[in-house]
């Protein structure tokens, strides 16, 4: 059977369904965990500086991709009544933008640093909410959300703790709702000898915990050409290898129709905005992290200085690149009728197909 339907853009749709995903969260109230908190180093509050630098690789990213999402639900968001939840949502960049780009579903950003999310809610079709990864459940019903977005997250927690955390977002899902996870690729590709060195340093910063003031000192590879050696034999580092999102999604037996973009993003004035605005990030990454290398005896201050310089060189010289993908799938067992968008007319009502 087909029916041809109009949505009008001027209706709010699913108002109920949505208010209740909101009243069931404040039921719930917060929970406290009965288990000692874990201390993680990630947890962290968001410094102005975390803030800032999460605004410009928003920006970057959203260039790159070109535009917010990748799952295909641009669509069925313009036509209204989608819940959206952006996990580790931080300053709310994302769930903002995506908010007012489509007024008529709903979004609820989550983050465990209560002090990042924004306290203004720039349109009413958005919620902020204080929620710690690490204190399963998540207070949602099953089945309550139809797109569920994570960016930069999988360094925030140890890798052992993410198929529990995605076993968990799946019961939230609803049947047939999507799920996007967006990540930047560890290693950079043509790197001149100081990128990778401060590379490295970071890779270390986001896997170990402070090191000790006795390791030793990593020396500057400006004037030392064997940079990994100088890494490697500085410390007996046990690096985590990540699992990254696809490998995680595919295992998971309740998603399928799983699907991978890659976007390749120069770093540097020879990659225009998006390298403008990446080689920035990095310094900015750079940045939060300089204190506790130097204090830990990682790098001296004046061999740090002296890198970050040549790094700025380099990567146009080098022309150096990161990679970045997002990978997005579906939670089975939707067996409803489907609905296929035919167009939207200048008063902006969407003309749709349902096929049962
Ligand atoms: C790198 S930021 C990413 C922000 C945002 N997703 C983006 O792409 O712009 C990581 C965010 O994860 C949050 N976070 C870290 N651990 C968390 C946890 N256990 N539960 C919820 N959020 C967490 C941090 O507070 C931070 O805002």
């Amino acid at each position: 059977m087909m029916v041809n339907t109009v949505v009008n853009n001027s209706i709010t749709l699913n108002s109920s369904k949505r208010n209740s995903v909101f009243t069931d969260f404040l039921k719930l109230k917060w929970r406290s965990s009965k288990e000692p908190k874990i201390n993680l180093r990630q947890r962290l509050p968001n410094t102005v500086d975390d803030i800032e630098r999460d605004w410009v690789k928003h920006n970057a990213l959203r260039t790159a991709f070109e535009g917010d999402f990748k799952a295909p639900v641009g669509r069925l968001l313009e036509a209204g009544g989608l819940e959206v939840l952006d996990i580790g949502t931080g300053a709310g960049f994302w769930t903002n933008e995506m908010a007012s780009q489509f007024p008529l579903s709903h979004f609820t950003g989550i983050d465990l640093d209560k002090n990042v999310l924004p306290t203004s809610l720039l349109s009413r079709n958005v919620v902020y909410q204080r929620i710690d990864l690490i204190e399963l459940p998540l207070p949602y019903e099953n089945d309550s959300f139809d797109y569920i977005f994570i960016r930069s997250m999988l360094d925030t927690l140890p890798d052992s703790m993410w198929d529990s955390i995605l076993k968990e977002l799946i019961r939230i899902m609803k049947k047939g709702a999507y799920i996007e996870c967006v990540e930047a690729y560890e290693n950079l590709f043509d790197a001149g000898p100081s990128m990778r060195l401060l590379n490295q340093l970071i890779q270390q910063s986001l896997q170990h915990p402070p090191q000790s003031p006795t390791t030793p000192l990593i020396t500057n590879t400006t004037n030392n050409t064997n940079a990994n050696n100088c890494i490697s034999s500085s410390s007996n580092y046990n690096t985590e290898e990540r699992n990254p999102w696809p490998n995680r999604l595919a295992n998971m037996t309740q998603l399928k129709n799983m699907h991978i973009y890659h976007t390749h993003t120069p770093i540097g004035i020879h990659g225009h905005t998006v390298g403008t605005l990446l080689l920035e990030f990095w310094e900015r990454t750079i940045k939060s992290f300089q204190r506790e290398w130097i204090t830990n005896k990682l790098i001296t201050e004046k061999d740090l200085v002296s890198t970050i310089k040549s790094m700025r060189n380099e990567v146009d010289e080098y022309k150096t690149y990161m990679s970045w993908y997002s990978v997005v799938a579906q939670k089975k067992g939707y067996d409803g009728p489907i609905l296929r968008f035919d167009d939207v007319d200048e008063y902006d009502r969407v003309y749709t197909t349902i096929i049962a």
